[in-house]
């Protein structure tokens, strides 16, 4: 910077007036910032939430407050760390099934919603692994409170999923976080059973018979929503399991090979300015990808409407010792040597890697030595009903299915992918109301790979999309006018969508793989979507939950032309 600075100085005025201004720009970034926010009417100051009585003394006409329940009432007031309210809400263990002596148990938290709409509704949020605990989810991505890997404190969420209808986020199957008992399941048929025996018990104890069910997740959870969904639809009680429809992103859906490797060269192709390989490394990609045939298969098959199915499985890259079929490492392999910080579920992470307040789990997970995990404090645990003394884990260190042997993978999850056994069609044909999508900065499982194993599957009397969905319509987030200081979510058009015959899939341009903590926004819109609030994500209106002239043309949030011009 310098150098260029002392380069110019010898150039015309022109030049010169134009490095003051460069110059001044550096100087006094707060205020410039200020200043913009102060044009659009927004406070330049956080705006912290108002400290409100707490929930607990004013629950007592509350329909979810009963003898059942009573034992898991948490004081939104006393959660620590966190200096807000964060409202009523209920949490603690409940077994999977009525059997007296039933040892296992699942931990939850429900949050009910204020909202008029919600009172014949509830959703339930699950996050993946397998063996990851729902209440990440809860805690950095949609959730009444965030904590937010890099950032000091809790904070209130305005893009809460609570807003919009009761939620409750579960720690499933048996073996993850607070959750107890021994695991004894092989496969997704098996935990949806299990689920579906919690979930009875838990209509049981909140009295939310006959209410529509939505069921939202996220990464492996691709497997978990679609198998629960079905043992709702098998359970054939909807007293208990009326299922309305389900929304998941960033999912694993169906055959790896096809969802991760065959779509990974031409991601990085599309990316190529971000990973910025060099050439001689970017020629050996495609020509590795030519061999491997998955040039010619993405060709042939990777079309709208695609050729007839069923499109033939590739071999397991991971089958063959050189691995040379493996594309998806060999891209994060280099990658990670250009950029130690890369992040696969964030393709636009750089250093340093930032705290994350949940452990380390993940790849570019970080805590500064003596750091705690929120969870495990003993006065979180505490204040939210969970076993003292639990050493939770945001991903847990059992095999989920296979009896719980710790870091024994032997055997895992026996079923196949939800959209290759005819489990996805199911709950599409079932409900019309299934939502799949993802962000494009994720590299774990890019919506490309998404999109192509729908291709191969058969839903309501046709099969895959008949036009690309990614091409077909914008996607777009309404301007709102919130500025806490905390949570900030993006505005304007986001994505792509498309829908057919019961089944809507989104894209998020800059979402990474948790698409609701990274495009609030957006993870909000498709979960009004879901609830029937809004017809489509084209449609050109205020969230649901807020009034005023949030359009874009209005007063409050008017970008103007040329916007970071300093006049
Ligand atoms: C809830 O917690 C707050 C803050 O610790 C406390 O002042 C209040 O008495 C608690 N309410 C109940 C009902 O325990
Ligand atoms: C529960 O366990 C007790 C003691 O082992 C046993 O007597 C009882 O029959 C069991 N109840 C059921 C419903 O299995
Ligand atoms: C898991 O254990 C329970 C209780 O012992 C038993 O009823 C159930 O059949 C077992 N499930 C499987 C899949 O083995
Ligand atoms: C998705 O696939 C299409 C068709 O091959 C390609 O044009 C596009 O660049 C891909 N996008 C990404 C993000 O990989
Ligand atoms: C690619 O396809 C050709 C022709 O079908 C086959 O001979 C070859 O073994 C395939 N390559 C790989 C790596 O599977
Ligand atoms: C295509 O779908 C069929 C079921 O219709 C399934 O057996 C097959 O595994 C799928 N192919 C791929 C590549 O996922
Ligand atoms: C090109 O990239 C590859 C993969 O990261 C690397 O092995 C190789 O050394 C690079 N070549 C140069 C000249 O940097
Ligand atoms: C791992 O699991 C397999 C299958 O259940 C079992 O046979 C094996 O003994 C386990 N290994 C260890 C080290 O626990
Ligand atoms: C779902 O939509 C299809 C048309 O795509 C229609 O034929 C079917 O009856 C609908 N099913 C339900 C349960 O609404
Ligand atoms: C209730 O839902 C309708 C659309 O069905 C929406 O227009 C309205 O804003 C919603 N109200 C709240 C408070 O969310
Ligand atoms: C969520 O509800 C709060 C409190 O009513 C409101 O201030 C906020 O604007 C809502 N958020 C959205 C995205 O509608
Ligand atoms: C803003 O107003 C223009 C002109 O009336 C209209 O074309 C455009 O759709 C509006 N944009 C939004 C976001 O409402």
């Amino acid at each position: 910077m310098r150098f260029t600075l002392l380069a110019c100085a010898s150039l015309a005025s022109s030049a010169l007036a134009y490095n003051r201004a460069a110059v001044d720009a550096f100087k006094r970034p707060q205020q410039k910032r200020a200043e913009i926010l102060e044009k659009h009417g927004l406070s330049s100051h956080p705006v912290l939430p108002e400290k409100r009585s707490s929930t607990v003394e004013t629950r007592q006409a509350s329909p979810y407050l009963n003898d059942a329940t009573q034992k898991f009432v948490v004081n939104g007031s006393a959660i620590p760390l966190v200096d807000f309210d964060i409202g009523e809400s209920y949490a603690g263990l409940l077994p999977i099934s009525d059997d007296p002596n039933e040892t296992r148990q699942l931990y939850f938290w429900f949050f009910p919603s204020t909202n008029p709409n919600a009172t014949d509704e509830i959703a339930i949020w699950f996050n993946g692994g397998p063996g990851c605990s729902s209440l990440s989810g809860l805690l950095t991505e949609n959730g009444p409170f965030l904590f937010q890997a890099g950032t000091l404190s809790p904070v209130p969420n305005s893009y809460s999923w609570s807003n919009l209808t009761n939620i409750l986020w579960v720690e499933q199957p048996v073996g993850v976080g607070f959750s107890q008992g021994v695991p004894n399941i092989t496969n997704e048929v098996e935990l949806g059973q299990q689920f579906a025996g919690f979930y009875k018990q838990f209509v049981d104890a909140f009295q939310v018979h006959g209410r529509k069910v939505y069921l939202t997740g996220e990464s492996y959870a691709g497997f978990y929503v679609p198998y629960i969904a079905d043992a709702f639809i098998a359970e054939d009680d909807t007293d208990y399991y009326n299922l309305a429809g389900i929304a998941i992103n960033d999912p694993i859906i169906g055959d790896g090979t096809i969802q991760q490797e065959v779509v990974i060269v031409p991601f990085v192709e599309y990316w190529s300015n971000l990973f910025y390989f060099n050439e001689t490394f970017m020629n050996q990609l495609r020509t590795r990808n030519e061999q491997c045939n998955y040039t010619s298969y993405m060709e042939k098959y990777y079309t709208f409407p695609p050729p007839p199915g069923p499109f033939p499985v590739l071999p397991d890259p991971y089958d063959d010792e050189n691995y040379a079929c493996d594309m998806f490492d060999t891209v994060l392999e280099a990658a990670i040597l250009m950029n130690p910080c890369f992040d696969l579920y964030h393709i636009t992470a750089t250093c340093p890697f930032v705290y994350s307040h949940l452990g380390i789990v993940n790849p570019g997970d970080y805590q500064p030595p003596g750091a705690e995990v929120y969870f495990n404090r003993s006065d979180v645990q505490a204040a939210i009903n969970a076993p003292a003394g639990t050493n939770w884990m945001q991903c847990t260190d059992k095999n989920v299915f296979n009896f719980g042997y710790v870091n024994n993978y032997t055997l895992g999850d026996t079923s196949l992918g939800p959209a290759q056994d005819g489990v996805l069609q199911r709950v599409i044909e079932y409900t019309n109301n299934t939502i799949i999508g993802g962000g494009n900065l994720d590299l774990l499982l890019n919506p490309n790979g998404t999109v192509f194993v729908l291709q191969n599957m058969t839903w309501n009397g046709m099969q895959g999309f008949q036009k690309d969905p990614q091409s077909q319509n914008q996607f777009y987030v309404p301007y709102h006018p919130e500025y806490n200081g905390g949570r900030l979510a993006e505005s304007g058009i986001q994505g792509m969508w498309g829908e057919e015959r019961g089944l809507t899939f989104y894209v998020i341009q800059l979402a990474g793989h948790e698409l609701p903590g990274y495009t609030a926004g957006s993870g909000y819109r498709v979960l009004e979507k879901l609830l029937g609030r809004i017809t489509d994500f084209s449609e050109v209106s205020d969230f649901t939950t807020q009034t005023g002239d949030f359009t874009g043309n209005g007063t409050i949030y008017k970008r103007s032309s040329g916007s970071m011009a300093i006049e």
